[in-house]
């Protein structure tokens, strides 16, 4: 090792959680360093989410990432959930009074990364944490946790007061925690998501959700140029299967309803990917403060797993800015628990609508007729339809 380094806050990771974590951090004065496995093009090209809960975009407005997102987002008042050849909207103005707006992943990521550079912030690519150590230690003794990285080929250390493992699901924060403490409690579900960009105009004018015999397919965007599509698929398929015509042809049966046709075009990106449902309790182990997807991953069907990173170290950030304003170290002690009881609402409203929309093999009749049952319900009655509302366009923050 021939190279140490110094700050407050060490953030593993630069996907939503490590870089609003590092935003948050020096609107209150805490200094942090971010490490990134990957080049700053990968993780500001990579096709993710794209909707943004209105909880998020208030945070982000607030805190001065909002100019880009305010000028080329686009604002969404509600849904539609299609079934047995209808359509029917879930008016999130009416229920609500609150609205999502669609802006890529990769666009808040980008804002995150200029606005960190801009301030004078430390967001180092391409390297990549091999190990974290002594995160049990206490904020009295001598010795401090640290991360150690590789960077151009040098193995480096970064010694800090806290390790934030904002790594993603296949990090390496959380394996770095001895067995035992960590609890895990997972759902895999028997289907993926084959998911596209098009070149082509969104098919319609908001998000559309549709239950269908065939399986389950979502119609959402990007901009007004470009569309992004999902379709329910095996969870082992291979996108070999699945050449161009093939996918539009699935997406205009499973989206059918009366005087409707979807347009296709160019396809500039597909892929499929496994749903599961997965969180570990609790999210901190010493000075080791778990965020966003190494935390827990939810199914893409609510549009949640964004978000409730952003939630995440919302609460990191707040408890830490109390630890260093006043040494106070209770909240930063509650995190978990804080989290937890946002993170496990939101597993739920995940898990239903997944389980209400998609074709699980092995239901039966009965459990088909049900699903209708619950669209029925959700889509007449207006306290059902307030419910997925609320969570949809988010839950309050505390
Ligand atoms: N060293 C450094 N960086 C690492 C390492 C490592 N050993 N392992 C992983 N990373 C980086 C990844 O390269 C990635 O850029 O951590 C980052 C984690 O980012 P995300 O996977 O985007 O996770 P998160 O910030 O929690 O984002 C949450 O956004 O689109 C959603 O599915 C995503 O819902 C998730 C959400
Ligand atoms: C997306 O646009 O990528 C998207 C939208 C809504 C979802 C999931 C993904 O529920």
């Amino acid at each position: 090792m021939n190279q140490g380094m110094r700050t407050q806050v060490g953030i593993v990771g630069a996907g939503p959680a490590g870089l609003v974590l590092s935003h948050l951090l020096h609107l209150e004065g805490i200094d942090s360093v971010v490490l990134e496995a990957h080049t700053r093009e990968y993780v500001q090209e990579r096709v993710r989410a794209g909707v943004l809960e209105q909880n998020t975009v208030d945070l982000f407005t607030r805190t001065g990432l909002g100019a880009r997102m305010q000028r080329e987002g686009l604002v969404h008042h509600g849904i539609e959930l299609r079934f047995q050849g209808r359509g029917h909207r879930i008016d999130f103005r009416e229920l609500t009074g609150r609205a999502i707006t669609i802006y890529a992943q990769g666009d808040v990521v980008k804002d995150l990364i200029h606005a960190r550079l801009a301030a004078g912030g430390t967001v180092l690519f391409e390297a990549e944490v091999v190990s974290l150590h002594d995160l049990e230690s206490s904020h009295s003794s001598s010795r401090k946790p640290s991360i150690r990285f590789r960077k151009d080929g040098t193995l480096m250390e970064l010694t800090c007061d806290f390790i934030a493992g904002c790594d993603g699901f296949h990090g390496v924060c959380r394996p770095s925690i001895p067995r035992g403490v960590l609890t895990a409690y997972e759902r895999t579900y028997p289907f993926g998501w084959l998911g596209i960009l098009a070149e082509v105009p969104p098919a319609f004018e908001e998000l559309v959700y549709c239950y269908h015999d065939r399986g389950f397919a979502l119609l959402s965007m990007r901009s007004l140029r470009l569309s992004r599509l999902y379709l329910q698929c095996s969870p082992g398929d291979l996108i070999e299967n699945w050449p161009d015509a093939r996918i539009w042809q699935e997406l205009q049966t499973r989206s059918a309803c009366q005087g409707w046709s979807l347009t296709g075009g160019p396809i500039i990106q597909k892929g499929i990917a496994g749903m599961r449902s997965f969180v570990v309790e609790p999210m901190q182990y010493g000075r080791l403060f778990l965020a966003g997807d190494a935390a827990h991953i939810v199914p893409p069907t609510g549009a949640k797993g964004l978000n409730l990173a952003v939630a995440d170290v919302r609460v990191l950030a707040s408890a830490m800015a109390d630890f260093y304003r006043s040494g106070d170290r209770a909240p930063c002690d509650h995190y978990s628990e804080t989290c937890l009881r946002r993170v496990w609402k939101i597993q739920r409203f995940s898990w239903w609508m997944t389980s209400m929309l998609h074709r699980f093999d092995s239901d039966n009749a009965f459990d088909r007729r049900r699903q209708l049952g619950d669209l029925d319900y959700v889509t007449s009655s207006r306290a059902a339809s307030q419910s997925l509302a609320e969570n949809y366009v988010g839950l309050p923050t505390d």
